[in-house]
């Protein structure tokens, strides 16, 4: 997709970060933007600050959790702007904590949010792209920590290479009907995302053992820093633009994170000639 200009883009947790900045980059950009979010408040608060009573900005509450949600969202892009051709699966949250003492109900809440929120989102939107025929694109908010991990993030890691896989293979399916899928892996950006912690079900159960112990707030207080110190979230918007008229697979910012990525491959690969050996392969 070269232009932006008068194309529709939907976009989910959109009311703060990279999703307002994504959504600010789109409207400069002469695109119509449907903005998603679950925080109804902060949502009109910013579409309006957009705006500017041009009616290229509208917005949907849409908890990205409820297949209905979702599925309604569509339908409110479809009657107030006819069609879609930008979709942005970015909610998101994050949750860390030790083996073992991570409630359940709070892996649940970050499966249902990292992933079934991108699963809902491509099961009403794509349908609506394969409606007009003139293709479109998809970009899938996943991390830098869905290619590479660090101890205490599991639930993180376990739902941001979900991410990454399933947009892997989303790009191979949807290429021939020109729907392109890029799939964002970005460190440290200047939001939101370190305050998530405190929305998950269990943040705020007094007296509970588990969840006191489960390291959960030692891992947002530890990400809190980096993320202050990241990057601004316009400029990631901007590149995630450019790489979308690209048609870019992965979206990186951090040029120290690439080691990791090394680190990660190299040892796949050291692993892999050891197992070919013991079966007397190689
Ligand atoms: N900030 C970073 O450093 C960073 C790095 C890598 C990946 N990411 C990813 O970027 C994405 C956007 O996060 P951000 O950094 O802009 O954080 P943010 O907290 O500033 O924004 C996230 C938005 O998602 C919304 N949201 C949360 N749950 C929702 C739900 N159930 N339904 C609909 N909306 C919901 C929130 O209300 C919020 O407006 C996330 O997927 C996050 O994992 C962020």
């Amino acid at each position: 997709m070269q232009s932006f200009d008068q194309k529709v883009a939907f976009i989910t947790g959109a009311a703060s970060g990279i999703g307002l900045a994504l959504s600010k980059a789109l409207n400069a950009k002469n695109c119509k933007v449907v903005m998603a979010d679950i925080d109804g408040a902060a949502l009109e608060k910013e579409a309006q600050a957009l705006n500017g009573g041009t009616q290229m900005v509208r917005t949907v509450i849409c908890d990205v959790t409820r297949q209905k949600q979702v599925s309604a969202a569509a339908d409110k892009t479809m009657e107030v702007f006819g069609r879609v051709d930008l979709l942005f699966n970015n909610a998101g949250v994050g949750l860390g904590g030790s083996p073992g003492l991570i409630p359940l109900e709070d892996w649940q809440w970050i499966v249902d949010i990292n992933l079934m929120g991108i699963v809902y989102g491509i099961e009403s939107f794509v349908p609506l792209m394969r409606q007009h025929g003139d293709g479109g694109h998809i970009v899938n908010t996943a991390s830098m920590a869905g290619h590479a991990t660090m101890p205490g993030m599991a639930p993180y890691h376990a739902t941001k290479f979900a991410a990454v896989g399933y947009s892997e293979t989303l790009r191979q399916e949807l290429a021939p009907e020109n729907i392109g899928v890029s799939v964002l892996c970005p460190t440290w950006i200047k939001t939101n995302i370190h305050k998530t912690g405190a929305n998950r079900p269990t943040a705020n159960r007094e007296g509970n053992d588990t969840v006191k112990s489960s390291g959960a707030d030692k891992v947002f207080a530890q990400v809190k820093s980096l993320v202050e110190n990241g990057i601004s979230p316009d400029v990631f918007a901007e590149l995630v633009l450019k790489s979308v008229q690209a048609n870019r697979l992965y979206v990186f910012n951090d040029p120290e994170a690439r080691a990791a990525i090394d680190m990660r491959h190299q040892q796949i690969q050291a692993d892999y000639a050891a197992c070919l050996k013991d079966l007397g392969l190689a």
